[in-house]
C-alpha cells in the first residue's frame, strides 16, 4: 500500500539518526546576556540534532535567537547550560586548543561581511586558506575557481570599495568555503544577493553537501531558497518550535494521502498531520497495544507485520500501510485487541491530543473515519 517511491528505510534513518552519525546535537541550551538585574535570557531549552551532510535551514523572527545559536554552535560564543556538541567535541568547558581545532573546520559567513578593505577579493579568501596552513601553490587555483564559480571571475583583485554588496557577499561566501570545511554555519547569506546569485550558492552548499558530507545550518527568510533544505527549523522566543524533516514530511503526505481517513483533507490539513507524527519502532514480539487499556495513540505501519489479537485469538495480520488504534482515539473507549509486532516493527506515531485536534478542526476527517471505522465493522 505504501508507496513505491519511499525509501523506507532511508526516512526511518533520518527521523532516528545513530549518535556517531551527528555533525551537531543542541541539548538543552539556554543562553543569557548581560549580568545582574540587566541579565535578559535569550534561548530557553534549545534541542537539534544534525546529521552529517544534512541541510538545515533555520527561520524565525527578528530577536528570537537565531544568530546567537548560530554563534554557540561556532565557539564564536561560550555555552552557558546545557551540552553542545559539534563534530564529536562537547563544547561546554571547551579548552582553547580544541576550539581552535573546531574553528579550523567550520566555515563561517555572516550577515556583517567583514572583509579587509585593503585587501583584493582573492587576498581576502587567501587569508583563510592561509590561517588553515594551505600552501600558497596549492591555495591559488582554488581560491580563482572558487570566486570564478560566485560570478567573481572579473573582479577577483578588486577590493572591497569596488564591489557591490551582492558581490562582497559572495567574496564572504568564497572565505567560508574554501578550506572545505566540515560544517558550514551561514546567516542569511542570500540576502543581499539577486535570485541568480542566491542559486548559484545554495547550488554549492548543496555539492559540498553530496560530494564532501559537509554539514550546512543556514539562517534564512529568504523564501526562494528553502527548497534546498532537508530539515526546516523554527525558532521562536528563543526556542525551537518545529523541526520539520522535508523529505519526511512530503513522503508522510504522500503515504497519508494514500488513507480513505484522510481524504477529504486539505494538503496543508495533511501536511500538518504528517509534521506530528513520530517514529516508533518495536522487536519481534513486542505488544504495541494492549486490548482493555485506554488507547492515546494512532499507529500507521511504515514497514513489518503486526498481529491483531482479539480475547487471546489472531483475527487478523496487518502489513506496511495498515492503520490500527483509532477506534478507541475516536469512540473514547479502551482498546478492542491487542496488536503484537510478528517482525521488526517501524510505525508512525499520531498521539490522541494531536489526533482529535485535527479531527476537531476538519469535520470531513471526522466523517471519513467514522465511515473507515463502520467499513471495518
Ligand atoms: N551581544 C548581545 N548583547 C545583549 N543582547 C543581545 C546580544 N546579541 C543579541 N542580543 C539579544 O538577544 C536576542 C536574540 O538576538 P539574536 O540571536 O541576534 O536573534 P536573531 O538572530 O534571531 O535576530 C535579542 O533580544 C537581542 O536583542
Ligand atoms: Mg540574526
Amino acid at each position: 500500500m505504501i508507496n513505491e517511491d519511499i525509501d523506507i528505510d532511508q526516512l526511518i534513518a533520518a527521523w532516528a539518526p545513530q549518535p556517531h552519525e551527528l555533525s551537531v546535537n543542541v541539548d538543552g541550551v539556554n543562553h543569557s546576556y548581560g549580568e545582574g538585574d540587566l541579565r535578559k535570557q535569550v534561548l530557553f531549552n534549545n534541542r537539534l540534532k544534525i546529521r552529517r551532510g544534512e541541510i538545515v535551514i533555520m527561520t524565525g523572527p527578528s530577536g528570537s535567537g537565531k544568530t546567537t545559536l548560530l554563534t554557540l554552535i561556532g565557539t564564536l560564543r561560550s555555552v552557558q547550560e546545557g551540552s553542545l556538541k559539534v563534530l564529536g567535541t562537547e563544547l561546554k568547558g571547551i579548552n582553547a586548543r580544541a576550539t581552535t581545532d573546531l574553528r579550523k573546520r567550520t566555515g563561517f559567513i555572516f550577515q556583517a561581511h567583514n572583509l579587509f578593505e585593503s585587501l583584493s577579493a582573492f587576498q581576502n579568501v587567501g587569508m583563510s586558506t592561509e590561517l588553515m596552513g594551505m600552501k600558497h601553490t596549492h591555495a591559488k587555483p582554488k581560491i580563482e575557481a572558487t570566486l570564478q564559480r560566485l560570478g567573481l571571475g572579473q573582479r577577483i583583485h578588486y577590493k572591497p570599495k569596488s564591489l557591490s554588496g551582492g558581490q562582497k557577499q559572495r567574496v564572504a561566501i568564497a572565505r567560508g568555503i574554501i578550506h572545505q570545511p566540515d560544517l558550514i554555519l551561514a546567516d542569511e547569506p542570500t540576502a543581499a544577493l539577486d535570485a541568480g546569485s542566491g542559486r548559484e550558492v545554495v547550488t554549492i552548499f548543496q555539492e559540498m553537501a553530496r560530494e564532501h558530507g559537509c554539514t550546512i545550518l543556514i539562517v534564512t527568510h529568504d523564501n526562494r531558497i528553502l527548497d534546498v533544505a532537508d530539515r526546516i527549523v523554527n525558532m521562536v522566543d528563543g526556542s525551537i518550535h518545529s523541526n520539520v524533516l522535508v523529505q519526511w514530511n512530503s513522503a508522510m503526505c504522500q503515504i497519508l494521502n494514500d488513507f480513505p481517513v484522510f481524504r477529504g483533507l486539505t494538503p496543508s490539513a495533511i501536511s500538518q498531520v504528517a509534521d506530528m507524527m513520530e517514529l516508533k519502532r518495536y522487536s519481534p514480539g513486542a505488544q504495541i497495544i494492549r486490548q482493555g487499556a485506554i488507547g492515546d495513540e494512532f499507529f500507521v505501519i511504515g514497514k513489518g507485520v503486526v498481529d491483531v489479537i482479539v480475547d487471546g485469538e489472531t483475527v487478523n495480520t496487518l502489513v506496511d500501510g495498515a492503520f490500527f488504534g483509532e477506534v478507541s482515539l475516536i469512540k473514547e473507549q479502551p482498546r478492542n485487541a491487542t496488536v503484537i509486532a510478528k517482525s521488526d516493527v517501524s510505525c508512525f506515531v499520531l498521539s490522541k491530543d494531536e489526533f482529535q485536534a485535527v479531527v476537531e478542526s476538519n469535520s470531513t476527517f471526522e466523517e471519513e473515519l467514522r465511515k473507515a471505522i463502520f467499513m471495518r465493522q
